[in-house]
């Protein structure tokens, strides 16, 4: 009997369910504080929350429910920080120079210039989208369908595009084959029993899909050759031949660019998802359980603390506020922090002075047709190449459609550096250029594009904390005590970095330690 014919047979109620181990509780239910945040005189506790992203919302929402009178002041005209969604008429001119951009992608085309996935495991993302009716798609990050193309390589597989999956089959393949060949010549014999060894080799001759000579000579894993598909009548198929392992070898594919992270990596397993319509219905759907609570086009100045709590001076309409709070939620990206006046600790003040930013960035381009999908039968996922533009992405939704926009370019450290010093035309015609070595059709096909570097971009000038394990040891503790009144939070202040899991997660984190002290004080 499996788990499921048990549960069916047996109709067996979630609560036993969870009681017998058989399904993880739902994240939010732990989060269940009793409403204790108003005082005495009925009025609520007054926090004022820096930043408007999903950190800053997350701890107005919860604090919200727990009696607590929120604030959030927000520099920006929009909410949502780096989960922005880039659409036809979006506006941004970047720090350093940079030169004003209005997008012009047709109506319903856009691309998610920040946050872009959801892992299946970031429970508590997904979980916050239910809550607030933020209806979810599949992500297809992994596309074996999709190219790799090495720039530069001598061997012959080099400067040529080549399909994820003839490079994961071959590379299987292969090594399953050498494997199984030691095995043969009895090499493991001390570790495993005959029989062990006759297991292995089945799995081996399945994983690479060896002949039964337990040979690689190829697979139809890899599919038909173009115009030989199977068909009707007498059309069999004729097989795609494998590449030669010393050919691929010496291609360069064994640079980390080219890694099958989409297998690989825990972040980026199947299944991945998105809220439809764009990564901004998640801080929409927030903005609506907030109503009045925003001041948007408020930048911060100063942050400092009085006897009582804080005091947080912002600019409103070219004139000065100051308002006074119990609390502070402090989500400012440390970039900004960085410039803040405050009267913030040292240990606070040397963090967001010394933990460094992702540099990356990003760049829709608009084609008349979607090519991906017409010529190369590629629907959503993502081409690799350890060129500047490092990583194209083919949209997930509006399959089929008549246009579409793709991710022309997602880069870091170096190569984002690079190409976010460049002209925003200068950006594009590099996307364009290096775009059509893989894809010939970019030149005839495009219409329009909107790119973005998060570490030129004004109130982010970053992409997300980058810590190594010093910076982690030395300055990442400061930002989880409370500093005076102020509390931080914001994905720099967890293990969830570069996450939307990590802004939610650490707005939780801050409520539960506010409100913890609000109830010692209610003892006295
Ligand atoms: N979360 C971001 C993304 O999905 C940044 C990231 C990239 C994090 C790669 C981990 C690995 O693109």
């Amino acid at each position: 009997m499996t788990r499921r014919d048990f549960i069916n047979a047996t109709s067996a109620s979630y609560a036993s369910l969870l009681a017998w181990g058989m399904l993880h509780p739902a994240p939010a239910s732990a989060f269940n504080l009793p409403a204790n945040g108003q005082r005495t005189d009925g009025k609520g506790r007054k926090v004022i929350i820096l930043g408007a992203g999903l950190a800053g919302m997350t701890a107005a929402y919860e604090l919200g429910k727990l009696g607590y009178e929120c604030t959030i002041l927000e520099a920006r005209s929009r909410s949502g920080g780096r989960v922005w969604t880039i659409r036809g008429g979006t506006k941004e001119t970047e720090i350093g120079g940079g030169s004003p951009q209005t997008c012009s992608f047709d109506n319903g085309h856009y691309f998610n210039g920040g946050a872009a996935r959801i892992p299946h495991h970031h429970q508590l993302t997904l979980q916050y989208c239910k809550e607030l009716n933020v209806p979810l798609q599949i992500f297809n990050g992994a596309n074996e369908s999709a190219y790799l193309y090495n720039d530069g390589g001598t061997g012959d597989l080099a400067n040529r595009r080549m399909r994820i999956s003839d490079y994961h089959n071959d590379m299987r393949g292969y090594t399953a084959e050498l494997l199984s060949k030691a095995l043969d010549q009895s090499t493991l014999d001390q570790q495993l029993t005959k029989e062990d060894v006759e297991k292995l080799i089945d799995f081996l001759k399945n994983e690479g899909d060896l002949n039964t000579a337990h040979l690689y000579k190829g697979t139809n894993r890899r599919g038909y050759k173009i115009k030989n598909d199977p068909g009707a009548g007498n059309l069999p198929g004729t097989l795609t031949d494998p590449y030669g392992l010393t050919d691929l070898l010496r291609s360069g594919f064994m640079q980390p660019v080219f890694y099958n992270v989409g297998d690989y990596a825990y972040e980026q397993q199947a299944t991945l998802l998105q809220p439809i319509g764009g990564m901004d219905a998640i801080p929409k759907a927030f903005e609506k359980k907030l109503t009045g609570k925003i001041v948007f086009n408020a930048p911060v100045k100063e942050l400092r603390k009085t006897e009582n709590g804080v005091r947080v001076i912002y600019q409103k309409d070219g004139k000065t506020v100051e308002i006074t709070g119990e609390f502070c939620v402090c989500t400012l990206p440390l970039p900004m922090l960085k410039n803040l006046e405050s009267d913030l600790s040292g240990t606070v003040k040397r963090a967001a002075d010394f933990i460094p930013y992702m540099k990356t960035g990003k760049i829709g381009l608009q084609f008349k047709r979607r090519f991906w999908e017409e010529d190369d039968g590629i629907y959503g996922g993502i081409t690799r190449t350890n060129m500047d533009i490092n990583q194209i992405w083919y949209p997930s939704f509006g399959l089929q459609e008549a246009k579409g926009v793709l991710i022309g370019y997602y880069n870091f450290y170096s190569r984002a550096e690079a190409v976010g010093a460049l002209s925003i035309t200068e950006r594009e015609k590099m996307a364009l250029a290096l775009g059509a070595k893989i894809h010939p059709q970019y030149p005839n096909e495009f219409e329009n594009s909107f790119s973005l570097a998060w570490h030129r971009t004004p109130y982010s000038e970053g992409g997300w904390a980058n810590y190594d394990d010093a910076t982690r040891k030395k300055y990442y503790p400061a930002l989880l005590e409370p500093d005076g009144n102020i509390y931080f939070a914001g994905e720099h202040t967890t293990y969830l970095t570069a996450w939307m899991a990590g802004a939610f997660t650490s707005a939780r984190r801050a409520v539960e330690a506010i409100h913890a002290r609000v109830g010692e004080y209610t003892k006295k």
